[in-house]
């Protein structure tokens, strides 16, 4: 195609290359012919004009000149004495050569000879000849022959049409050609390799080409179903690229967390949406995909609300998936989620100085939940080669387990926290199974490269494994687990966004509601009650603000909405206490007349009104100690769709990564989280679009749709070779069997 069109390109500047040298050229041919006639006319009238302009017989020259005018292309002639006067002319002769000028032309030129020039007069273009006539002895004076041109000019045009009809004969043929013989090439082309690999796919010498081809083939295809495969990441686009890469397949995830969590309250069964950014991210990517969400089923009404299996449809009034529960007893509750995955991995895998707490019976639990888990998603699937996302630290020994019952299966684990280094992590005494539960997986994603190489290096320092750098997998008994990073995002644009009054009613209500005076300064801080959120170094910063920035007191206020998470272990109770403690102090300090700088919200707040207090802030302070992700961050830029509002964001966040134009702060550091904290109340509204405009770009492009569909495209290469491999593997166990 692309040379098709350089040649048409060519041909286009060749055509008018041509066209501007041949319309020169033949004007001059036809000047030149001109020129003759002119000069033949005259010289064929010569003698009888010289007889009459010497009897000084003017009607005599006019009938001369008139029978010189009798060719149909000259316009007119005149016989002009050396001083200027006209002494005779026909009658059609162009006033625009009145005698006078050829003499005036004649004396400046001082020219003996004869002359002639063109000019562009109303009527058209004429050509001009000027023939000195003498007796032989003296000179008499000028014959002036004044030709019509555009005879000239309307076959000069005619040559144009013609040329530029030739060329384009030339470039149509010439592209039909092409494309008809690359078209021909490509067929034969593809017949020949389709019948090397269908003829020689057993032979040795092949497979090394047959596999980079389905490789290359494979790669192109995943690469632009992710590049140019339709524009933006919508559901729609990751329905699509399901059903090309895995055939529409339906997906099984496997988390603890429930995206519906169905709750008895005073006025009856309420449905509950938890503060989960795993349930932010994954639950769009199941409406898009439909298929089996296995999940703990933890609210108070679940049983009641699923049928005898533990399955219901979700979402409510719209049922495009189903979620599986699990149940649990409250010693498997207590072990598994409470002990060795919130006690035990969460402390491990965060840099937030709390001690992680291994006991043996809560690894007992977290092990036979763990299988209970795997079976539920056996008993979910529909093929032998199912697709299963796992998700996070609850379940690292799921991937292996689901392995051992469906070897063929896919299974894409996403670990949704931070992967510590090696050293810290041998601190674990169950280090070894982890690991070798998550190489179950086909893919182990994380959010960051880093994490990527952690979990490496532990594999490298704790495994018998070998680790293919270049790949970046590590090859177990002949089998592959790809290790990448996916860095996760929200759905674009937000459904929930479709309930939130527009920016500037939510900042009038929130301050309303708040007691707050309608131009008052607005800062936000939204999450769980979890001690990796630096939700104390937040309210610190907070004070160090006010104590900087006098005049911000009983301007500025700070709004915490903190979920409570994980109440029955003592360090979150604690941190709940240390919250309000700070909170109380800092208020106490500042606090003037009814203003308070700090208003803690700690109650389980719906996303509704979570995105209105986003579009009500001029800040949003996400200070995260360790975080994988954050989704709160690009849930910030997400809601404001006016352009405004400055983010402030921890540098150890994986959300630091993507959302570059944030203000980036170390929250330990308190003195530059104020100043930040300040600059962003004082950013000018100009500065303010530009940055949001920029994270709103990256986040709509990098939205959850995209992320999720990353993953199942490579999951889907990683498949078909997997597919191949076994039949690679097959055959050559056959032509071993005959040739033995
Ligand atoms: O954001 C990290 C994370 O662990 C998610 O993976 C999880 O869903 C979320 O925190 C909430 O935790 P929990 O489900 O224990 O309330």
């Amino acid at each position: 195609m692309r040379m098709v069109l350089l040649t048409l390109a060519t041909l286009a500047a060749f055509a008018w290359a041509a066209d501007g040298v041949l319309t020169r050229m033949t004007r001059a041919w036809f000047v030149r012919d001109v020129e003759l006639r002119s000069e033949l006319a005259v010289n064929g009238a010569r003698q009888a004009l010289v007889a009459h302009w010497q009897a000084k017989d003017t009607a005599g020259l006019v009938s001369v000149l008139e029978e010189i005018t009798r060719d149909e292309r000259i316009q007119g002639a005149a016989a002009c004495a050396d001083d200027g006067t006209t002494l005779a002319s026909t009658s059609a002769y162009p006033s625009e050569f009145p005698c006078r000028l050829i003499a005036a032309r004649l004396r400046a030129e001082r020219a003996g000879a004869s002359w002639s020039t063109t000019a562009d007069l109303s009527s058209g273009p004429v050509h001009v000849n000027v023939t000195r006539l003498s007796d032989g002895s003296r000179a008499l004076g000028t014959v002036v022959v004044v030709h019509d041109l555009s005879f000239a000019q309307r076959r000069a045009d005619k040559t144009r049409t013609l040329l530029l009809a030739a060329f384009g004969i030339l470039g149509g043929t010439f592209t039909l050609v092409t494309v008809l013989g690359a078209r021909i090439s490509w067929l034969s082309w593809t017949r020949e390799l389709r019948r090397i690999l269908r003829g020689h796919e057993h032979k040795p010498e092949y497979q090394p080409l047959m596999r980079d081809v389905r490789d290359l083939v494979q790669r192109l295809t995943a690469e632009t179903d992710l590049e140019h495969g339709g524009g933006a990441w919508t559901p729609q686009r990751l329905k699509e690229t399901l059903a090309r890469n895995l055939h529409g397949e339906r997906v099984v995830i496997v988390a603890n967390r429930e995206p519906y969590i169905h709750e008895h309250t005073d006025g009856g069964i309420i449905v509950r949406h938890p503060a989960s950014g795993l349930v932010t991210a994954l639950e769009p990517v199941m409406r898009a995909c439909s298929g089996v969400w296995v999940a703990h089923g933890s609210g108070s009404a679940d049983r009641e609300t699923a049928d005898a299996q533990g399955r219901v449809k979700v979402p409510p009034g719209e049922e495009s998936y189903v979620v599986r529960r699990v149940w649990l007893s409250a010693e498997e509750g207590s072990g598994y989620y409470y002990g060795f995955s919130n006690e035990g991995l969460w402390p491990l895998c965060h840099l937030a100085h709390s001690r992680p707490l291994f006991r043996r019976e809560d690894w007992d639990h977290y092990r036979a939940v763990n299988q209970r888990f795997a079976d539920a998603v056996c008993e979910e699937v529909d093929a032998d080669d199912p697709i299963i996302l796992v998700q996070d630290y609850h379940f690292a020994l799921a991937p292996k387990l689901i392995r051992e019952r469906l070897p063929r299966a896919t299974i894409l684990t996403f670990w949704h926290i931070p992967w510590p280094g090696a050293e810290r992590f041998g601190i674990c005494p169950f280090r070894e199974e982890i690991v070798e539960g998550l190489l179950g997986s086909s893919i182990v994603g994380f959010h960051t490269q880093q994490h990527c190489n952690n979990f490496l290096e532990a594999v490298d320092t704790y495994i018998e494994s070998r680790i293919d750098r270049e790949n970046n997998a590590v090859v177990q008994g002949g089998r592959s687990t790809l290790v990448r990073p996916y860095p996760i995002s929200v759905e674009w644009p937000i459904h929930w966004l479709r309930e939130v009054p527009p920016v500037p009613a939510c900042r009038a209500q929130l301050r309303k509601e708040l007691g707050l005076a309608p131009d008052a300064l607005l800062g936000v801080g939204v999450d769980r009650l979890d001690y990796t959120k630096g939700i104390e170094e937040r309210l610190l910063a907070v004070e160090r603000l006010l104590e900087q920035e006098p005049a911000l007191r009983g301007k500025f206020t700070f709004v915490q909405l903190s979920a409570p998470s994980r109440t029955r272990i003592r360090s979150y109770r604690d941190l709940a206490s240390q919250v309000e403690a700070e909170a109380a102090r800092i208020n106490d300090r500042f606090a003037q007349g009814t203003w308070q700088p700090i208003r803690l919200m700690h109650t389980h707040h719906e996303p509704p009104e979570v995105f209105r207090a986003l579009r009500a802030a001029d800040v949003c302070y996400v200070s995260s100690l360790h975080d994988g992700m954050n989704l709160v961050a690009k849930e910030f830029v997400a809601a404001r769709d006016d352009e405004q509002g400055v983010l402030v964001l921890s540098h150890f966040t994986g959300a630091s990564r993507d959302l570059t134009e944030a203000l980036i702060v170390n929250p330990y550091d308190l003195d530059e989280a104020a100043a930040a904290l300040a600059a962003a109340l004082r950013m000018p509204k100009d500065e303010q679009r530009e940055r949001m405009r920029a994270m709103r770009a990256l986040v709509s492009e990098f939205n959850v749709y995209r992320w999720a569909g990353r993953m199942l495209v490579d999951a889907a290469r990683l498949r078909r070779k997997e597919r191949f491999n076994g039949r690679l593997r097959s055959t050559q166990a056959g032509e071993r069997t005959r040739a033995s």
